[in-house]
This record gives structure tokens, sequence and C-alpha cells, in this order.
């Protein structure tokens, strides 16, 4: 079916997502890029050389920095913007929302000072129930290389999803549908976390052993964090929780692990977080652990991480309280 889409934010998965989609010569996409001089270099390159080098984007691929133009006419839009600039980046698109075309959410992360999850911040900003939200395992250069790569959409109205899953699929890109909203949007912030806690794991050059119990005990901590705010358990074994874990945990070129790598390694945060990608699982490390402490929830592991990141634990002495720590279940 001819689909005209917006995907808002140039970075490295809003592009591998807009490539992806206008391989499809019954789509029509359109890039949105926050800055001028993004979407001149992506125009005048035909690549982001900056966050996907090496591939080439579709020559139907439409690049703007025109926010009206970016929207104009489309059946679907596709959020992919960073969670610490979404509420201020999409403001200008609320008054652009002629018919209530579907948004679907790429975000993942947690908005720091209010706990919005990124589908409550779209919600909020351009007043539409019509949400669904794409996560699971999927490096943005395996996608743009065409690499098999398996997702979930989730929404409150499962025919949204299904919709989603007939846009989106390709032989080489699988979707699968999810009615736990909540639970998708929640796995897909708390990995990151769990993620930088692998990479301090591997910067301090611990071992096999260590990585397995963080990613097990992590992946209990994530549930028992998302159950306590309506998500099933059921979702954190699935793509979007246990799938998504074991890319991040496991990627050399993973953002989150190799912040907590770089960590583990002794350098400062300051250092690491120089850079031009978003590595979501620092601030989210912030909001999860404030609303666990405010919760009862327990969370010794996205704790740690937080301490480690903001008040300057060494990351030693982090590993050393998980380890030591009572009551020991
Ligand atoms: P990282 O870059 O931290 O691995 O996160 C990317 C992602 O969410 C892949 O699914």
């Amino acid at each position: 079916m001819p689909t005209k889409f917006a995907v808002l934010g140039s970075g490295g998965w809003g592009t591998a997502i807009a490539a992806l989609l206008a391989q499809n010569s019954e789509h029509s996409v359109k890039l949105w890029s926050a800055h001028p001089e993004n979407a001149a270099q992506l125009n005048a390159a035909r690549e982001n050389t900056r966050l996907l080098p090496g591939i080439k984007l579709p020559d139907s691929l439409q690049i703007t920095d025109n926010p009206a133009d970016a929207v104009a006419d489309a059946d679907c839009w596709v959020s992919a913007i960073p969670t610490a600039y979404l509420r201020q980046a999409l403001a200008p698109f609320a008054s652009f929302r002629t018919i209530d075309a579907p948004v679907v959410s790429l975000t993942k992360g947690l908005e720091i000072a209010t706990f919005r999850r990124p589908s409550e911040i779209i919600r909020e900003t351009l007043k539409t129930e019509n949400i669904a939200v794409l996560s699971g395992p999927s490096h943005a250069e395996e996608v743009a290389r065409g690499m098999p790569t398996s997702l979930v959409v989730a929404a409150h109205d499962g025919g949204l999803a299904s919709w989603v899953q007939h846009r989106f699929v390709t032989d080489r890109f699988r979707v699968y549908t999810n009615g736990d909203l909540v639970g998708v949007e929640l796995a897909g912030a708390l990995k990151n976390v769990i993620g930088i806690a692998a990479g301090v794991c591997d910067g301090l050059g611990f071992g096999d052993n260590a990585k397995a119990a963080l990613l097990t005990r992590g992946l209990v901590e994530m549930t028992r964090f998302g159950v306590a705010h309506g998500a099933e358990p059921a979702t954190f074994t699935g793509l979007a929780g246990t799938g998504d874990l074991i890319t991040t945990c496991f990627s050399p070129h993973g953002r989150n692990r190799r912040v907590g790598y770089r960590l583990g390694r002794g350098e400062s945060l300051a250092d690491v977080l120089a850079g031009p990608q978003v590595a979501e699982g620092v601030l989210t490390s912030k909001s999860v652990s404030e609303r666990a402490s405010r919760s009862g929830i327990e969370a010794p592991i996205m704790t740690g991480v937080y301490e480690v990141l903001h008040n300057g634990k060494p990351p030693l002495a982090a590993v050393q309280d998980l380890m030591t720590r009572s009551p020991k279940h």
C-alpha cells in the first residue's frame, strides 16, 4: 500500500530506518534533521558520514530541515529523537497535525525530570493516542547493511500494531506484534543501564562468569521494575527484553556498553561522554534509581550504575558492594 513516511531525527537509527523504508518502491520517505548543517551534509554526500559511514542512502529518500515540509501529507510519523531532546524537538510539529497520523516511536529512554516514557512525551506534545513503539535488538549499522534483524512493535491498539508491522517488514527486517506497550518501552530503556554495567564489567577485565551473572540478575531487575510499573513479565523474556539486552551487553560498537567500558578502564565521565552519539542509559540510570528508591523497588545493579555515573563511586567499589550485599537472594 503506498505510504508516506516522515522520519523525525537523523541520528544513526533514524537514518537507518528512513533508508530501510525508502527501499520499498511503494513508500515515499522524508527524513527530518533538526540541524540544517546535518541535513545539508546528508543531501550533499547521500551518506550519514558521521554515524553510518560507507552506507549510501537510497536516491528516493528526501532530506529536509523544515518541519512543515517533513510531515506534509505524511500517513505515518516515525520519531527517532533522543529522549533528552524529544519534548522540545517535537513541540513545533504539534501545529502540523492536520490528520491523526500514527506515530511510531523508536526512542529507548526515560525523561529525567518527569519519568515519562517516550510514547508519553509524544502523546503530550502531539496530542495523540495513535502511537506505537518499535523496539528490540537493532543496531543501526547492521540494519543499514541489510543484516537480518527481528523486532517487536507494540501498541494499545492491536490494529495499529499490525498496520505498522506490515508497513515496516522486509525479508531482512522481521517485525512481531505485542500488546504490552509499557513493557516493550521500559525494557528498551532499562537494558541500556544494564548495558553500561556490562561495559564496566568488561573494562575491569572480568570474565564470562561475571557477565553471565550480570545479564541474568540484570534481567530480573528489569522485569521487577517493569512489572511494578504495569508491564507484563513475559515481555522481558522476548526481543525487547532479553534480545536487546544481549545485543547491548555484547556488541563492541554499542554506545551504552562503551560508556561503561571506558569508565571501567579509568576514564572520566566527561571524556567518555564527549562525542556525537547519545548513550541513553546515562540519564535513564538517574530516573530509574530515583524511582526505585522512592518506590522501594530492589534494583541494586541499576542503582550501582547510577552511583558510578553520577556520584563518582569507583566502579570496583560498586562491584564489591553488589557481591557482598545482603540479603543474598
Ligand atoms: P547500544 O548502542 O547501547 O548497544 O544500543 C543500541 C540498541 O538499542 C540496539 O538495539
